[in-house]
């Protein structure tokens, strides 16, 4: 059995974190979408709304032989992916700019956890500049981010947002 874990602070979920979901289904028979709860941010929506979410469009992936599972965690994301016995942690890569980071955070899990490998996937073309904090400054300022977040996530910042 072959589980890895997504970690990830989505808030809120975006088109391109379910674009690197569908690509890992093929290599995993489970993945762990873990929601970090980080409490020195203030997030849009809370660890339970966003975890909620990512529940209610989940089933909305056509995910093969793959398990899809949401979970959420606090502190390490190397020791969060040891406890769950994940052999990879995912993470996507939009463009040459992400790399460095990825990078240094790749290296940092390796050195915490060694037997578990970080699998880079790269987004789609079409999702190269989506990032969820991008997501909530354009639409807190009232543009528009249709076909860049699931039609759920818009429908949820709406009622957040009161737009
Ligand atoms: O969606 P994000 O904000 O790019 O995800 C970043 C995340 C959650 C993967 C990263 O901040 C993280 O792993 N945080 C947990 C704390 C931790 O393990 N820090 C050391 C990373 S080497």
């Amino acid at each position: 059995m072959r589980r890895a874990i997504f970690p990830g602070s989505f808030d809120p979920l975006t088109n391109g974190h379910l674009d690197i979901i569908k690509r890992s289904l093929p290599l995993f028979d489970e993945i762990v979408i873990a929601v970090l709860n980080n409490p020195e941010k203030e997030p849009m929506f809370s660890v339970e709304e966003r975890c909620a979410i990512i529940d209610e469009v989940l089933p909305g992936v056509s995910n093969g032989d793959c398990q899809l599972v949401v979970d959420s965690f606090s502190g390490l994301t190397a020791d969060f992916a040891q406890t769950k016995e994940a052999v990879a942690i995912i993470r996507g890569i939009r463009a040459v700019g992400d790399y460095e980071y990825e990078l240094r955070m790749a290296m940092m899990n390796r050195r915490l956890q060694p037997e578990i490998e970080t699998v880079f996937l790269t987004a789609a073309e079409e999702y190269s500049f989506v990032s969820s904090s991008l997501m909530k400054q354009v639409f807190e300022l009232g543009g528009r981010v249709t076909g860049l977040v699931p039609t759920l996530v818009e429908e949820r910042m709406r009622t957040k947002f009161n737009k």
